[in-house]
């Protein structure tokens, strides 16, 4: 594998909304991230992710830009980000923003021109179609409810589409002009010194031209429209006339020269085309291995869904895709992040919640193969937010509990499907202290503060040798000692103990050297018959390690990391 100058960094994302409010607006803002910049450093951070800071009318929390070049004025200004840049080098600490081109916002003037002038330049930077009998073009179901299309404003018959939000509409990339714009856009923030971008809803770009109606697959007579892109990304592979041709345009163009650094939030992906992707010539240097951590998912709404990861369906599709990436690439692993409920609750049901499973989940990513990234307030095991009805913010969460209700589900089984699964559990303020709100600053916060907050915080676990927050900088820290570096970076992976049921446990290989990691991730203690010997334990997060001639016994959710 070519070496990259970003292999064996640590990533971290900031939702800059609910990381630290510097000014008491109730906001979190960037003065704020850089008040925290040495708590990153200190956590282990290398390369920090900053969810959208544009200009934006905010109905999807800023992943509706309005403006390309900008800060929004909640978050501060281009000086502050500039600021950003300049500290976090200073740190030797790398900065990437979210590039968010499979659309924009209804309020940018883009679309402000398209809809006073539909046939002008700008109705050509969007996908303006008639419709068909007084319907929309066709079934199309937009990824947060109702149909893709919406009449564009002031026309009787003419649609425009929003694979998300209604003022989310989709960018127009058959249209060389915009692919033009675009360009400039992303090489003015990449002189500016940021050191890349995480790709928002990539694979999108490409839409299925013929409009063909899709299967229904639902009591609207809809069919989802991701069913749609994803037929795109298996039928028009290579760069002939596929997606490709957009993917690498914009690599060339912009990320190539840059010696940037990409992170895909790339669907539909299979296993074969991963070399095409984030191979040695691919479009993006990594992309979010999501393959493995969505075994939970079953229906269309939430109430549907597993109340846990089962650890067992986990540990499978992670082997899947660590074989499927072989030697040729990384795929940045993740528990969590700003789309999903809390990973503490996800995979660990609520009465084995403790320092043992949060870190044993701790261990099992950051020691896999791949680029390991965190999601602010995980590394203090922040949880899932109780919340009622009325105190969610997310649209797709109250989208999910409307299409629950129409799909025959109760209020009751609706509202705790969104309660487990809102993407709102994890944009809830970070709990810094056991101050008035969390110590997130000194408003009152834009979204409910856990009320855990007094018992799971940062100070809290600075305090105590023993915390979760101590764990994360252990294991970072281990993670990027001289002595394991490279081989916890480029080391190949191998499945251990692959039938023993809640057992995680994978070998690490280089040259000479071998790691083991094993893991019992269920709350009862287990006997493991060892197949191989070790001469070393080098990293654990529960202090005894009990073993008795070729036996080991693991307490619940013990980690242990042998050499050899
Ligand atoms: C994916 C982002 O992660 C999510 O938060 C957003 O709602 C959609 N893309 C639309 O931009
Ligand atoms: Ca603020």
């Amino acid at each position: 594998m070519k070496r990259e100058w970003w292999h064996g960094l640590v990533g971290y994302q900031i939702y800059p909304r609910s990381f630290y409010d510097s000014n008491g607006d109730g906001i979190g803002d960037l003065p704020g991230i850089l008040k925290k910049l040495d708590y990153l450093k200190g956590l282990g951070a290398d390369l920090l992710w900053l969810s959208p800071m544009y200009p934006s009318p905010m109905v999807d929390n800023g992943y509706d830009i309005s403006d390309y070049y900008g800060v929004d004025p909640r978050f501060g200004t281009l000086e502050d980000l500039d600021r950003l840049i300049a500290e976090t080098k200073k740190r030797g600490m790398y900065l990437i923003l979210d590039l968010v081109v499979n659309h924009c916002s209804d309020q940018h003037p883009w679309f402000q021109s398209a809809v006073a002038d539909p046939s002008g330049k700008y109705g050509g930077y969007f996908y303006l179609k008639e419709g068909k009998d007084g319907q929309p073009p066709n079934n199309w179901r937009s990824l947060f409810g109702g149909s893709a299309w919406e009449k564009l404003p002031g026309q009787d018959n003419l649609y425009y589409l929003h694979i998300f939000a209604k003022q989310q509409p989709d960018l127009n990339w058959e249209n060389p002009a915009l692919r033009e714009e675009i360009y400039r856009m992303v090489n003015w923030w990449l002189d500016r010194g940021i050191a890349g971008f995480r790709l928002d809803a990539i694979t999108n770009l490409k839409k299925d031209l013929t409009w063909e109606d899709l299967p229904p697959d639902g009591p609207d007579g809809m069919g989802n429209i991701s069913e749609s892109i994803a037929r795109m990304i298996r039928r028009d592979g290579g760069t002939r006339n596929g997606i490709g041709v957009f993917l690498s345009e914009l690599r060339e163009r912009c990320f190539v020269p840059h010696d940037a650094f990409t992170v895909g939030e790339a669907s539909h992906v299979s296993p074969e085309r991963l070399s095409e992707f984030i191979g040695e010539d691919g479009y993006f240097s990594t992309m979010f291995a999501f393959d493995a951590i969505n075994s939970h998912i079953r229906g269309v709404c939430y109430c549907e869904d597993d109340r846990h990861m089962d650890p067992d369906a986990w540990k499978r599709d992670v082997f899947v895709n660590q074989a499927a990436l072989k030697d040729f690439a990384f795929e940045a692993n993740v528990v969590e992040n700003h789309d999903r409920p809390r990973a503490a609750s996800l995979f660990i049901p609520e009465e084995e919640y403790g320092f043992a499973s949060v870190t044993a989940l701790a261990g099992l990513l950051v020691l896999q193969r791949g680029m390991p990234f965190l999601y602010q307030g995980q590394e203090i095991g922040m949880t899932n937010c109780p919340f009622e009805l009325e105190e969610f913010d997310d649209l797709s969460t109250l989208d999910n509990y409307r299409f629950s209700l129409k799909s025959g589900h109760s209020k009751e089984e609706a509202l705790e499907g969104c309660a487990r699964m809102s993407r709102d559990n994890s944009r809830t303020p970070m709990q810094w202290s056991a101050e008035e709100n969390a110590g997130f600053g000194g408003g009152r916060p834009w979204l409910k503060v856990n009320p855990n907050y007094p018992r799971i915080n940062v100070a809290r676990q600075e305090a105590e040798y023993g915390s979760i927050l101590n764990f994360y900088r252990r294991l970072l820290n281990f993670y990027k000692s001289e002595e394991y570096h490279e081989i916890l970076t480029y080391g190949d992976f191998e499945p251990l103990y692959e039938d023993q049921e809640k057992i995680f446990s994978f070998r690490r290989t280089l040259g000479e050297k071998t790691l083991t990691v094993i893991c019992n991730f269920s709350g009862s203690e287990r006997f493991l018959s060892l197949k191989e010997d070790y001469s070393e334990v080098i990293f654990v997060n529960l202090p005894q390690v009990t073993r008795i001639g070729d036996n080991l016994i693991l307490h619940p959710f013990q980690l242990i990391v042998t050499e050899k």
